[in-house]
C-alpha cells in the first residue's frame, strides 16, 4: 500500500483544469460578498476554479431543463466553492441503522390497509414545523431531522411549537453511536430522548455547528418527552404515506450525494443517479402533486436543513410512488409519547 499522499491546493487545482474565466471576476466577487466568504490568497484560485465548474454545470443543467428535459431548476448558493466530494465528506453523515434488530423497544408502524389517506397533505399549513434551520458545515443531519419530528410530536401533544436543541441531541447521545458533526443516527437520538427522559429547546441548549464533549442537559429546561420509536417498513412508500398522512412530520433519510441535490432550486427532483444508499437525514412534513405541463407528478414534501436559500425556500419536491426514489422510505421512523 502506497503512503497517504498530502494534497495541496496546486495538486488540487490542476484537477480542477481549465483556467479561470476573466469575464466572470465581477460574478465571483459579487458571489463570495453576499455569502460572505474570505480566502487566504494561496486557496483562492482553487476555490474559484470550484465555483466556475459549478457554475457551468448548473447552467447546463437549467438550459437542458428550458428544453424540457428536467423536472426542476438549480441555481448556485453558498454550497457552490465545494467540490461534490468534499460536500459529501462535510454535510452529508447519515448512519443508516439495521431497522429490524432494535433493542426490542421500538416498534414497527401498524399500516391502517382499510383506511384512505389524504390525498395531499402539508402540516407546515397546521402549524406543525419550525422554521428552515442551517447545520451549517457540521454533519447533524440526523440531529436536525430528530428535533423535526419531536418538534411536530410536542405540537401534535401540546399545541405549542417549541424549537428543540440539535446540539443536546449531538453532545449527550454519543454512548449510543452517534458522533455529533461526524454522522449519526435518527433512531438513537429518539433512543437518546426516551432513555434520558427529555430532550432541550433550542432557546436553552444553542446549536454551535461544532463537536462539544460535554453534555449540558439540564432536566429543568425539558421541553419534550418521547417513550418510544416507530419504524416504518423498509422501502415501502405505501406505509411511509400512511404514518405522514396520520402521524405528522416523519423523520427519512435520502440518497443526497449528487451535484444536482446540492444546488437543487424548485420543482418535482428526479435523478437516474439517486440510489438507495441513503446518507442525508430529512423531514417528510408532506405530500402532494404537481400538475405541469398538462402532467401529474407525485411528490414527497421534505424539510432541509440547509438553510432558506436551498431548494424552496429549504424544502425540496422529491418525486414520490415511483421506484422509492433516492431511498426516501428506507430509514423513515418517528417518536411517540
Ligand atoms: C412529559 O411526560 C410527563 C409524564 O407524562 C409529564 O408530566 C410532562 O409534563 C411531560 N413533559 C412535557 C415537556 O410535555
Ligand atoms: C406496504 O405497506 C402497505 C400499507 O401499509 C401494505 O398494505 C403492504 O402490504 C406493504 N407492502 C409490502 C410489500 O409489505
Amino acid at each position: 500500500m502506497q503512503p497517504p499522499v498530502l494534497v495541496g491546493p496546486l495538486v488540487l487545482l490542476l484537477g480542477v483544469a481549465r483556467a479561470l474565466d476573466p469575464a466572470l471576476e465581477e460574478g465571483w466577487r459579487d458571489w463570495k460578498s453576499f455569502h460572505a466568504k474570505e480566502y487566504p490568497e494561496e486557496v483562492e484560485a482553487f476555490r474559484r476554479a470550484v465555483w466556475e465548474k459549478n457554475r457551468r454545470r448548473i447552467e447546463h443543467h437549467n438550459l437542458e431543463e428550458s428544453l424540457g428535459k428536467h423536472s426542476y431548476r438549480l441555481e448556485m448558493n453558498h454550497f457552490g466553492d465545494l467540490t461534490d466530494e468534499e460536500f459529501n465528506q462535510q454535510l452529508n453523515r447519515f448512519l443508516a441503522d439495521n431497522l429490524k434488530q432494535h433493542d426490542g423497544k421500538s416498534a414497527l408502524f401498524q399500516q391502517w390497509a382499510a383506511r384512505e389517506t389524504a390525498r395531499e397533505v402539508d402540516w407546515r399549513a397546521k402549524g406543525y414545523v419550525t422554521p428552515v434551520k442551517n447545520q451549517g458545515h457540521c454533519g447533524s443531519c440526523w440531529a436536525f431531522s430528530a428535533t423535526g419530528a419531536l418538534e411536530g410530536l410536542v405540537f401534535k401533544k401540546t399545541g405549542k411549537l417549541v424549537s428543540l436543541s440539535e446540539q443536546n441531541l449531538m453532545d449527550c447521545s454519543r454512548k449510543l453511536g452517534n458522533s455529533g458533526c461526524h454522522g449519526g443516527y435518527i433512531t438513537r437520538a429518539f433512543q437518546y430522548v426516551r432513555d434520558n427522559g427529555g430532550i432541550n429547546s433550542e432557546l436553552s441548549y444553542p446549536y454551535l455547528e461544532r463537536d462539544e464533549f460535554n453534555c449540558h442537559y439540564n432536566p429543568q429546561d425539558k421541553a419534550a418527552n418521547c417513550t418510544s420509536l416507530m419504524v416504518i417498513q423498509q422501502g415501502n412508500e405505501t406505509a411511509l404515506e400512511q404514518a405522514v398522512a396520520m402521524v405528522g412530520p416523519v423523520s427519512v433519510a435520502v440518497d443526497a450525494s449528487s451535484f444536482h441535490f446540492h444546488f437543487y432550486k424548485s420543482g418535482v427532483f428526479t435523478n437516474s443517479q439517486c440510489s438507495h444508499r441513503v446518507n442525508h437525514a430529512m423531514l417528510a412534513v408532506g405530500y402532494g402533486t404537481s400538475q405541469e405541463n398538462g402532467k401529474n407528478t407525485a411528490y414527497w414534501l421534505l424539510k432541509n436543513s440547509w438553510s432558506e436559500q436551498w431548494g424552496e425556500k429549504g424544502y425540496i419536491r422529491l418525486v414520490k410512488g415511483v421506484d422509492n426514489h433516492c431511498g426516501v422510505a428506507n430509514q423513515a421512523s418517528y417518536p411517540t409519547w
